[in-house]
C-alpha cells in the first residue's frame, strides 16, 4: 500500500489499481475505469487524424475548414484532459500511448497522401461518430456498474462529438433544396 499506509481504510484494490478511499467498488471502477480508458485512445487517435486533414487538406472553403479544424482539436485536447482524469479518479492508470491507440481504437484506413477536402471532411465525419457511438455504449456500462460521475463525463463528451460532426459535416456539398 506504500503511501496509503496511513490510510484508515484502503479498498483493497487489485494490482492494477490504485488504492483509494473511493466507496464504489473497486470491480466496478475497474470495468468502467478500462473502458473509458478505450474512449480515450480513441479520442487521442481523433486529435492526429483531426491535425492530419488540417494540414492536408486543399481546395473550395480551404481557410474556413483549415481554422474550423485547429479549433475542434483545442477542445478536444481539453476532453482528452478531463476524460484522462476521470480514469485516474476511478483508480485505473489513464493510457492514451501510441501503443494504447494501435490496440484499441476502431478508426482504421484514415487517408493519407489525400488531399481533397471532402474526403477528410467525410472520414473525419464517420471518425467521430464511431467515438460517438462507443461513448454511448459507456454511458450504460457506467449506469449497471452505479457511476453516474462516469455517466455524466461521459454524455458531455459524446454531446461534444456530436457538435464536432455537425460542424464538420456542416462544410460538405449538400442536397439542393426542392
Ligand atoms: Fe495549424
Amino acid at each position: 500500500m506504500g503511501v496509503f499506509l496511513h490510510m484508515k481504510n484502503p479498498t483493497k484494490e487489485p494490482q492494477n489499481m490504485t488504492p483509494t478511499h473511493h466507496k464504489l467498488p473497486c470491480r466496478d471502477r475497474e470495468v468502467v475505469g478500462n473502458e473509458l480508458n478505450t474512449i480515450l485512445a480513441h479520442l487521442q487517435h481523433l486529435h492526429l487524424v483531426t491535425k492530419q486533414a488540417h494540414w492536408n487538406i486543399r481546395g473550395d472553403g480551404f481557410i474556413g475548414v483549415h481554422r474550423l479544424l485547429d479549433k475542434i482539436d483545442a477542445e478536444l485536447l481539453e476532453q482528452i484532459d478531463e476524460s484522462a482524469e476521470r480514469v485516474e479518479a476511478l483508480g485505473v492508470a489513464a493510457d492514451a500511448t501510441l501503443e494504447a491507440i494501435q490496440k484499441k481504437s476502431a478508426i482504421k484506413n484514415y487517408p493519407v497522401g489525400v488531399r481533397c477536402i471532402h474526403t477528410h471532411l467525410e472520414s473525419l465525419s464517420a471518425a467521430y461518430a464511431l467515438v460517438s457511438e462507443a461513448g454511448r455504449k459507456v454511458i450504460e456500462t457506467a449506469d449497471k456498474h452505479n457511476d453516474p460521475g462516469t455517466a455524466d463525463h461521459v454524455t458531455g463528451m459524446t454531446e461534444q462529438l456530436d457538435k464536432w460532426m455537425w460542424l464538420i459535416e456542416s462544410n460538405l456539398p449538400q442536397p439542393k433544396d426542392a
